[in-house]
């Protein structure tokens, strides 16, 4: 755990609390203490009172059997995603109130109210069924950020197909793969994406990965027309309007689904090469999901709520999606960059819609504060009153300019850590009820029992860095990886018995607060995106030219982390300027850009121990300038030699 300890110093510098105004406890939903207690007494009664906040079609009669690492929550009942996100506001008070609020990137909008947003889904699910979908299928979809997206995973929980969102940022290749992995049947993507007003060629890319897979039907959603150059193949490619004309205008019925039936997968990086298919459960999800809306958020039917991550990731599917739909909230959806046309993108977005929560990654507001106030100065943020961060550790400074000048001193933030797996923030400030310490995400939510603790699984004494660990089920965690039980025990169970294991160090201040320290896997967090080094390693040697690859990541001030990959060459293989754009460029064919490596390093060989393991800390502190300031003398073995020795008996 020696990157724990490194960061600590950097995370213990701001010293000050920060209490809930008085106002804000006031109108809070949580704002007596006492709901930890509670709780933590009766965790069951507990989610079995928040499950109540959903529409159940047959109520569940048992809340939780646990056969550790099995959990099955809220047993015997039945219950839809889709008609608890959108069909329920639909009969009541909510009809005409704004569901999604999107603006796409070349500044086009449309609204979405609740009515209006379950008459797509349910045109959706017509489509879906049309194509052949049924029950428990799975379909795979790689869009932009565009209203088709929500509809989609909506009309696939709607029908009791299992969605699987490839991120529309990942290679041909990436999205292949994850449609093998879960034999996904139908693939919903786009003609093209835009991106900093160029265009991501996603129909080109899905073309690719659908050949020889089990894909029967690609449904393309134009968002760009001509221009996107999309070539449609006759009998397998339909248009998502032309599709549209031909299916009824009826509702269509919300499928009952039992409590466990899996509502998505979602593919994640792990320690080994393949990415795992996290698999998420109606039922225990959807409470997640809706009372972390509730508890952490503390959403109220006046907020709009702004959440600027990719549906494409786990954040998206619960704070854009399942969450505050479930809870009959106004969300905005944006579909481009922070700074195109301009850097006050987002601002301007707050201004016009009015959001009133406005959720996002500490790497993005290192980047704001890299820009300067001037952006943010120019629009009118009075109207947000809660500000949240996700992803990666926020920096106390970074934490102290978001308050100050985006939350004016008034708004607090809810640091929230979590991850794809445990399905909603587990470790997270209740705003109107903790004080708020800059750097720290706080302690667990009510429900969620953690601890920090050592090797043989003891609790550790407060200051000293451990393992995090969930010592109790909860209803929104992951219930396997997709096809390989063995994978999701050994993963997350492994370890400690009947104890989930996230990979992160964390350590315990003296008040119980929780400070994570990034992942002690291998597993690398650029701009709260995670890539498990060894995927980028292997895209790396499948390259002609590489013999060997080790990749690390090392701090970055805006990426929180960034790639480093070090790379020894075949013999008779020249070290140019070329190669290394070519390896990048590899590497983004075989993963996508957001594994694209900041610098790759040549070197004769890779430091390794005696018992041939590579010595990435050694690596690390290469990689950061800590050990030699000109990297091409690694073309020298004699150069590794030495600085081996320096490290002796590490790693
Ligand atoms: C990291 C994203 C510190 C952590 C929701 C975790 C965080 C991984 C925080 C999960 C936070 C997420 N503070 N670290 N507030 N939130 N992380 O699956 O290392 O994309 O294990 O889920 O991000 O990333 P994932």
């Amino acid at each position: 755990m020696t990157t724990a300890s490194n960061k600590l110093d950097t995370l213990l510098q701001e010293t000050r609390t920060f209490q809930p105004s008085e106002a804000f406890r006031a109108q809070a939903n949580f704002n007596d203490v006492s709901v930890y207690e509670r709780a933590e007494a009766d965790p069951e009664g507990y989610w079995a009172e928040q499950a109540q906040h959903l529409t159940w079609f047959r109520p569940f009669e048992k809340v939780l059997e646990w056969n550790p690492p099995h959990a099955k929550w809220f047993i015997g009942g039945k219950i839809n995603a889709a008609y608890n996100a959108v069909d329920r506001h639909r009969e009541g008070a909510r009809k005409n109130k704004a569901a999604i609020i999107w603006e796409g990137e070349p500044g086009d909008s449309k609204v979405f109210t609740y009515d209006m947003l379950g008459r797509e889904v349910d045109k959706a699910a017509h489509m879906l069924t049309k194509l052949g979908v049924k029950k428990g299928d799975r379909v795979t979809i790689y869009l932009p950020m565009i209203p088709e997206l929500a509809i989609s995973l909506l009309a696939c929980a709607k029908i009791g197909a299992i969605h699987s969102v490839v991120f529309g940022g990942f290679s041909s290749k990436a999205l292949r793969e994850r449609i093998v992995d879960c034999d996904a049947k139908v693939l919903i993507t786009a003609d093209a994406g835009w991106r900093r007003g160029g265009l991501i060629p996603l129909k080109q890319n899905a073309d690719e990965a659908v050949v020889d897979t089990p894909v029967e039907k690609v449904l393309v959603v134009q968002r760009v027309g001509e221009q996107s150059g999309a070539q449609m193949q006759e009998g397998r490619d339909v248009y998502w309007h032309e599709l549209y004309k031909q299916v009824p205008n009826t509702p269509y019925p919300a499928e009952e689904m039992d409590s466990e039936d899996p509502l998505f997968l979602l593919y994640t990086s792990g320690t080994t090469g393949k990415p795992k298919g996290i698999v998420h459960s109606t039922a225990g999800y959807l409470v997640g999901a809706n009372t972390s809306l509730r508890t952490v958020f503390d959403i109220k039917d006046s907020d709009v709520y702004f959440c600027t991550a990719d549906i494409g990731w786990i954040t998206g599917h619960t704070y854009i999606v399942y969450g505050p739909l479930s809870a009959g909230a106004t969300v905005v959806m944006y579909e481009g960059a922070p700074d195109w046309p301009h850097r006050g993108r987002f601002w301007e977005i707050i201004e016009k819609y009015g959001a009133t929560i406005f959720y996002t990654a500490p790497t993005s507001i290192r980047t704001f504060m890299k820009w300067g106030t001037e952006y943010l100065e120019q629009y009118n943020l009075d109207t947000l009153r809660l500000l949240g961060t996700v992803g990666e550790p926020i920096n106390p400074e970074v934490w102290m300019w978001f308050h100050e000048h985006v939350g004016k001193g008034k708004a607090p933030i809810v640091d929230t850590w979590w991850q794809t797996e445990t399905g909603a923030a587990m470790i997270a400030p209740l705003p109107g009820i903790t004080s708020l310490k800059p750097g720290s995400a706080t302690r667990p939510v009510p429900g969620i029992s953690a601890k920090v603790v050592d090797e043989e699984g003891n609790e550790v004494e407060p200051g000293n860095g451990g393992y995090l660990v969930i010592t109790k089920p909860w209803p929104s965690m992951l219930r396997t990886v997709w096809g390989d039980d063995e994978r999701f025990r050994n993963t997350y169970f492994g370890k400690f018995q009947g104890i989930y294991l996230p990979g992160d160090g964390a350590h315990l201040d003296k008040d119980g607060y929780f400070w994570i320290l990034g992942r002690i896997d291998d597993v690398i967090n650029v701009s709260g995106h995670r890539i498990g080094t060894m995927e980028v390693e292997s895209a790396l040697v499948d390259h002609p030219s590489v013999a060997e690859a080790a990749v690390i990541g090392r701090s970055h001030e805006v990426k929180g982390q960034a790639i480093t990959a070090f790379v020894t060459l075949k013999d008779g293989v020249e070290q140019t300027p070329e190669l290394v754009a070519e390896l990048k460029q590899h590497v983004v064919g075989k993963i996508g850009a957001l594994a694209r490596p900041e610098e790759i390093i040549f070197t004769a060989e890779l430091p390794k121990t005696r018992s041939a393991k590579i010595m990435r800390r050694l690596l690390r502190d290469i990689a950061e300038g800590r050990v030699i300031g000109d990297t091409t003398t690694l073309a020298d073995p004699s150069v590794i030699d030495s600085l081996k020795t320096m490290y002796k008996d590490s790693e």
